[in-house]
């Protein structure tokens, strides 16, 4: 019997990458975001092409009730959700001080409480059957934290220590679990969160950056080989490496200087 993923952010750039891999690998789909059009569109480009059943669950994820009527929703439907992709975030660039303010709250709502809520909502049935797959997306933001996107890394370093977590809890259970970590990657998120404004971003031609399609193949591969912590590209991992090694204050201040060219 074929699987089931669902896939948050599955409107655009690694969500929707990470859905043509799954249905490509025989997986049925459901499909979440807010763009109802774009997820429909979707549904039928991946059923024709794969011959896999998609379905569409258009949600608002910072919306409170959200991840529950998303899970009443999947369990009228009688579908069971064997993969939980929790992909769907975006960042805010600039100083915290002058945010604004419904945009840093829906980021955590999106970023760390929809992704929770979800993971507390699906995870009962996998232990139950004693098999089932979570894949997180994290960032390489996970592993320092942000001066100019303070709230955004706060989030991915919520992502990648919840995930690992979950990962120990759940490790004799049968369940697999990833926390995909790209850096910088070709998808709507830089212009989201207002990162063009970055010299360092804006000077890179978007062309030189790792495709949403190269992230998304590396993160389910990661999850079928049953690599927990997953940094997309071998400069990232050095990176992510070396703030290990780096004193907090001048692991700081690097940032600092990074994020504010
Ligand atoms: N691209 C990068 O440089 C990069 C680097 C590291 C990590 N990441 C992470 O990768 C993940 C995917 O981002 P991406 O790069 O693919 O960016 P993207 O192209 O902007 O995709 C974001 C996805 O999230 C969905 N989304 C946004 N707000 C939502 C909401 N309120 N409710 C439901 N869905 C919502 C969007 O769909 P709708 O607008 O249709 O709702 C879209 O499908 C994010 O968690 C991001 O933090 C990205």
């Amino acid at each position: 019997m074929s699987k089931t993923a669902l896939i948050t952010g599955a409107s655009s750039g690694i969500g929707l990458e990470l859905a043509k891999v799954f249905a490509r690998e025989q997986h049925d789909l459901i499909l979440v975001a807010r763009s109802e059009d774009k997820l429909l569109t979707l549904r039928d480009e991946l059923s024709q092409k794969y011959g896999v059943n998609a379905v569409v669950l258009s949600h608002d994820l910072t919306e409170k009730d959200a991840p529950q009527q998303l899970f009443d929703q999947v369990q009228q439907q009688n579908l069971s959700v064997d993969v939980l992709v929790n992909n769907a975030g975006y960042g805010d660039y600039g100083e915290f001080a002058s945010s604004e303010w419904d945009k840093i709250q829906g980021m955590i709502l999106l970023n760390i409480l929809a992704l929770t809520h979800l993971t507390r909502l699906f995870l009962p049935a996998m232990i139950a059957r004693g098999s089932g797959q979570l894949l997180y997306t994290s960032s390489t933001a996970a592993f320092q934290p942000g001066p100019m996107m303070a709230v955004y890394f706060a989030t991915k370093a919520y992502v990648l220590s919840f995930g690992e977590a979950i990962a120990a809890e759940t490790e004799e259970a049968g369940i697999g679990v990833s926390i995909l970590c790209p850096g910088p990657t070709q998808s709507d998120f830089i212009g989201t969160a207002n990162m063009d404004k970055m010299a360092m971003i804006s000077n890179v031609s978007s062309d030189k950056l790792p495709t949403a399609a190269e992230v998304a193949e590396f993160g389910y591969t990661a999850l079928q080989k049953g690599q927990t912590v997953a940094v997309y590209g071998l400069s990232n991992q050095l990176l992510t490496f070396s703030t290990r090694l780096v004193p907090r204050g001048l692991l700081r201040k690097g940032v600092k200087q990074f994020m504010s060219s």
